[in-house]
């Protein structure tokens, strides 16, 4: 695991927009697993523009979204499907016939969410997983608790959950206490995961998620396991680590980071 700090949230999700930038370009056909969440907004804004002005191409990548609410239809305007045509598909060049979020709609969640996995085998695994994480340490819609080698499956979301995000539906009371999630297992498979959090209010599950003991209370602490983790925060969401000027010495001294400064 590496820590990157960056001195704004804009900063932040500059580098991860390069980072994947990087990765398509790489490869053409990349397996992009994406996220969803408002700071993916301004990631997702930049890669949009990246590909109207820099000619960044994503005809040939697939893409698997963590999760999907279990009951929203994908027209639906609080749909994580809704969500990526608004802030990504809509704005690049991708076949959406080569873009994937689970099926809540699905008459028989437990094989939509086995065929999901499949799917994601099928393509040869997810290369590069881009992640956020929520105040109750969540990736994807890994609430605590979630087995470290889970995969997909139905979760039933906590309180604090429903609390993050119920202000964003219409009424709130609307928004479903249910969700299918790739696995914790699922996320440690992907060759790359790079986790972006922003905000003081991200501080203090961060700095649990990253230098506390791995525990399935605080799912992002799994990624402790992942052979090639990148962690992006912003100063705000760095206040806790006690590591930040370890984390600041490699940024500035590791020849990868250089093209950053
Ligand atoms: C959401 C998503 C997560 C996301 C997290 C943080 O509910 N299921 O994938 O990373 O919670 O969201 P935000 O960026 O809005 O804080």
């Amino acid at each position: 695991m590496e820590v990157i700090i960056r001195p704004t949230a804009a900063a932040a999700a500059d580098l991860v927009a390069t980072l994947i930038d990087r990765a398509v370009r790489q490869r053409p056909d990349l397996v992009l697993g994406l996220a969803t969440g408002r700071t993916m907004e301004a990631v997702y804004a930049l890669l949009a523009e990246r590909h109207r002005t820099q000619g960044l191409d994503f005809s040939g990548c697939r893409t698997f979204n963590l999760d999907e609410y279990v009951g929203l239809p994908p027209g639906d305007p609080n749909a994580y499907r809704y969500y990526m045509e608004r802030h990504l598909f809509g704005r690049i060049n991708i076949d959406r016939r080569r873009t994937h979020l689970p099926d809540g709609m699905a008459a028989d969640l437990d094989a939509a969410c086995a065929a999901y996995e499949q799917a994601i085998a099928d393509a040869g695994g997810i290369d590069f997983q881009l992640l956020g994480i929520g105040h109750d340490g969540h990736i994807g819609f890994n609430e605590p608790l979630s087995a470290l080698r889970s995969r997909t499956r139905v979760k039933a979301l906590t309180p604090q959950t429903v609390a993050a995000n119920a202000p964003l539906f219409d009424p709130p009371t609307r928004m479903p206490r249910r969700a299918i999630t790739m696995g914790v297992g699922t996320i440690l498979d992907s060759r790359r995961c790079v986790l972006l959090a922003t905000g003081a209010s991200k501080a203090d599950i961060l700095a649990r998620a990253v230098e506390g003991p791995i525990t399935a209370m605080v799912s992002a602490s799994a990624l402790q396991l992942h052979p090639r983790c990148t962690i992006v925060v912003d100063e705000a969401a760095a206040a806790h680590l006690q590591g930040r000027d370890y984390y600041r010495f490699i940024f500035d001294n590791e020849p990868e980071w250089k093209a950053f400064h």
